[in-house]
């Protein structure tokens, strides 16, 4: 918890009065949240595009007001968690289902950063289990397509009943051993009829702060 507060507050130092932020979702990226609603109420002036409702919840409650697509053309700078980042800082997002949008909001952003604690830090992907979004109709043949991938995809569940996303989508957790060649698995998964996006962001972090050593260390994309 400690880590997840230091990496998070750190975040906020990449933030400029009159910004366009987008607000991750998680527990490591509520204290980057909590610390810019902070300073929102001492003046600081800026406008932040949650990626989940979740957020939007937790950006309107500590008064962060808001804008959608609808009004900007880009974003200025992006800060969300991961569940797994590796040397060349490509990650595996959406432990908390909102990989879709938070893929669309860091993709808008023209600087991306990641915050996670030292245990998300990994020599190779595929540990933890990659969460896939899926549209409800016909998920058993994605599933069998993910299988043929080299795959083993579950259905996730919350409380007895499948997941939804804040889309109204599916998510199949899916463990793939090792993953040694994200962008290529990240194509064929999305080429997959059913597969809405997948949580392998490749090539899409600026920065990743982090910890080393029981040190705050900001790793940049070489
Ligand atoms: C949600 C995410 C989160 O960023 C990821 O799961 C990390 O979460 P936490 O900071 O709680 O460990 O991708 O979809």
């Amino acid at each position: 918890m400690i880590e997840k507060k230091e990496v998070g507050e750190k975040a906020v130092e990449y933030i400029k009065d009159g910004m366009i932020v987008g607000l991750g979702t998680g527990s490591t990226v509520y204290y980057f949240i909590s610390k810019l609603g902070e300073l929102v109420q001492q003046g600081l002036s800026i406008k932040g595009v949650p990626t989940s409702k979740q957020t939007e919840k937790l950006a309107i409650e500590l008064g962060i007001p808001l804008v959608s697509f609808r009004e900007i053309e880009q974003i200025d700078v992006a800060i969300d968690g991961a569940d797994e980042v590796n040397p060349e800082l490509h990650l595996i997002k959406g432990g908390g289902g909102a990989l879709l949008r938070e893929k669309i909001i860091a993709k808008a952003a023209k600087t991306f950063i990641v915050v996670a604690d030292s245990k998300k830090y990994v020599e190779t992907l595929g540990t933890f289990p990659l969460p896939i979004e899926v549209v409800q109709f016909g998920y058993e043949m994605t599933m069998k397509y993910i299988r043929e991938l080299g795959g083993n995809p579950k259905l996730r569940h919350k409380k007895g009943i499948p997941f939804l996303t804040d889309n109204g989508n599916y998510i199949i957790d899916s463990s793939f051993q090792e993953i040694n060649r994200p962008e290529e698995l990240e194509k064929s998964l999305n080429l997959l009829p059913g597969v809405v996006d997948n949580g392998l962001f490749v090539g899409m972090a600026d920065a990743v702060i982090t910890i080393v050593d029981n040190k705050l260390v900001t790793k940049v994309r070489r």
